[in-house]
């Protein structure tokens, strides 16, 4: 496998990019990662990016609703109350354990990929400009760059096929209208990202005229967020089912939204849109028993064979020091250059699944590993980070009968495109840069793909979003996934081993300093709080280490003997942890 990635780069790719050089400045501005809080409950817990509706979540699990039925209610409350990722206009996927005995099964898994489809008439170029280079303008600042929403449809499945059946769609959507037509106060995160999201809303009237005022000015901390149109569209959806969003008028107006904005999608792509249920990707680790998505996902096939790389060292006597950094820096390398190449939507392109996640390939990339840093092969001349930041939402959800859910979903960039499609309050995403534009280009993540992840026709981009379950003896351990980008499967990863390896409590895990190397380029990113001998340990080796502005937020779950801990992520202001 190894080496026909390196040949594939060979040809692909050149030159050098030395991205290290303003470190000393930009580490002494970073801000520092506070400490989480782990909040306890005996009965349920939900921990997602924003209060509201987080509080709805723990609402419906007190009555009587189950884990899905709690993630579907926070999946429309964010819509409304955190619109930089939570939305309709979207995708994401939802990982579920169902309990033993739950609606008279046998305790399963289940995945749900409601990922964004390309419209039918996508093309693999159709990201180029006309001399054949990657075109950034189209896949991420025009109406070519929006998918096909799949957030309704996905939430609609979770909640018809695993809810308890104690509660309605309508009834799980009541308080995302109640928050959409009252509104609610700006604070926290979305005062705190709109600011920087201003000049691509003001781009769109009908964005402008939700999220901006006082002459395109954004809202501000205190601020009431009344969103009519969003309400009409959610009330539709409650009273007519999922099928009152992809047909009908709101369809049409998103399709004539789309199109004004340089598009191609119709309201055929909308009415066409299927959520799937995909066998979730299985690995061990440890003992443990990791369930997470699987493709158009990247994140659990990479998780896993970066677990199965590590499980070959022993991190609990190292501890979190610059040898087991230095592992963990190679084995991210090994699987992110693995994604580049092999990944992509599986009902498009043939996938070596099977063997990426064998421990026999993990044993055969561990052999390759010695105590210096094995230099990337080429390094792409893209700027990762760029677009880094809580671009996607994650929350993670249990109830009093062990059924547990992990879903992350998103607009892609924070607030998508920024277009609201007009008289429907949907905020629409610009997903298809996930796509490769060219083969050997990168994506806003600095991600480097090649013909396996080109767009075409229906296809879904490849995605890192990684929501996870551990599960020790059959039942919940762990509930985790995070926002960020190409970062997200490292942080993910760097959760389940704090935990299992580094024996953290989970506000610890959570809280942590993390590292991210993705291959391309050279450069290993590190948050603040790390030791300095520790990274001078790391530079020592090989690595070329680079000071990053904390990311991603990992709102996690962890089942102890004493119950639930829930932990936010402190990185996030107004992530919160409810239980009861
Ligand atoms: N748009 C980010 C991801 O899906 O990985």
């Amino acid at each position: 496998m190894r080496r026909i990635i390196s040949l594939t780069l060979a040809l692909f790719l050149s030159g050098t990019l030395a991205f290290a050089q303003s470190t000393p400045q930009l580490a002494s501005t970073l801000p520092t990662i506070p400490q989480a809080r782990g909040i306890g409950g005996h009965f349920g817990m939900v921990v997602a990016q924003e209060r509201l509706a987080a509080q709805i979540g723990v609402g419906i699990l007190d009555r009587g609703g189950n884990a899905v039925d709690a993630a579907v209610a926070v999946g429309f409350a964010l819509a409304v109350t955190y619109p930089r990722a939570g939305n309709l206009g979207g995708g994401g996927f939802m990982v579920i354990h169902l309990a033993k005995g739950a609606r008279g099964n046998e305790a399963r898994d289940i995945a749900i990929d409601y990922r964004e489809t390309a419209p039918e008439a996508a093309t693999p170029t159709m990201f180029l400009d006309a001399a054949g280079n990657p075109d950034p303008a189209k896949s991420r600042d025009s109406g070519l760059s929006v998918g096909v929403p799949g957030t309704v449809a996905g939430l609609a499945l979770a909640h018809d096929k695993y809810g308890s059946g104690r509660l309605s769609l309508a009834e799980l959507i009541a308080p995302a209208i109640r928050l959409a037509e009252q509104g609610f106060r700006v604070q926290d995160d979305l005062a705190d990202s709109l600011p920087a999201a201003a000049k691509k809303l003001a781009r769109f009237p009908s964005t402008a005229g939700i999220l901006l005022k006082n002459g395109g000015k954004p809202l501000q901390s205190g601020d009431r967020l009344i969103q009519f149109d969003l309400a009409d569209t959610l009330q539709a959806i409650a009273a007519r089912g999922p099928r009152a969003f992809y047909e009908g008028t709101t369809a049409k107006l998103i399709a004539d939204a789309v199109q004004q904005a340089g598009g191609i999608m119709t309201e055929q792509d909308l009415a066409n849109y299927r959520a799937i249920e995909r066998p979730v990707v299985r690995g061990t680790y440890r003992g443990r028993t990791i369930v997470s998505m699987p493709p158009p996902s990247s994140g659990g096939v990479h998780l896993i064979e970066m677990l199965n790389i590590l499980e070959g060292y022993d991190l609990r006597h190292l501890g979190r020091g610059d040898e087991a950094l230095h592992y963990f820096i190679e084995a991210m390398k090994r699987a992110y250059a693995d994604r580049a190449v092999f990944m992509g939507d599986p009902d498009a392109v043939k996938i070596p699944q099977a063997g990426l996640i064998s421990k026999k390939y993990a044993d055969s990339l561990r052999a390759e590993i010695t105590d210096k840093a094995t230099p990337s092969a080429d390094i792409h001349p893209g700027k990762p980070g760029e677009h880094e930041g809580q671009n996607t939402t994650h929350h993670s959800i249990i109830d009093r009968d062990g059924n547990a859910v992990s879903n992350t979903y998103t607009l892609n960039f924070s607030y998508g495109l920024g277009l609201i499609a007009d008289g429907t309050g949907v905020l629409l995403n610009n997903e298809l840069d996930d796509f490769t534009a060219k083969a050997g280009a990168s994506n806003a993540y600095g991600l480097v793909g090649f013909a396996a992840n080109l767009p075409g026709p229906g296809k879904r981009p490849l995605s890192s979003m990684t929501p996870t379950i551990v599960l020790q003896d059959g039942k919940p351990l762990l509930i985790t996934g995070s926002p960020g980008g190409s970062r997200i499967i490292t942080a993910v990863l760097q959760v389940v081993t704090n935990v299992i390896d580094f024996q953290m409590p989970v506000a610890d895990a959570v809280s942590a300093p993390r590292i991210h190397q993705q291959w391309q380029p050279e450069e290993t990113v590190v948050e603040p709080g790390f030791a300095p001998e520790v990274l001078a340990a790391l530079t020592a080796r090989g690595h070329m280490i680079v000071p990053t502005r904390p990311g991603t937020s990992a709102n996690s779950i962890e089942v102890t003997a004493d119950g639930y801990v829930g932990a936010a992520d402190p990185r996030t202001r107004g992530a919160l942890a409810a239980g009861y």
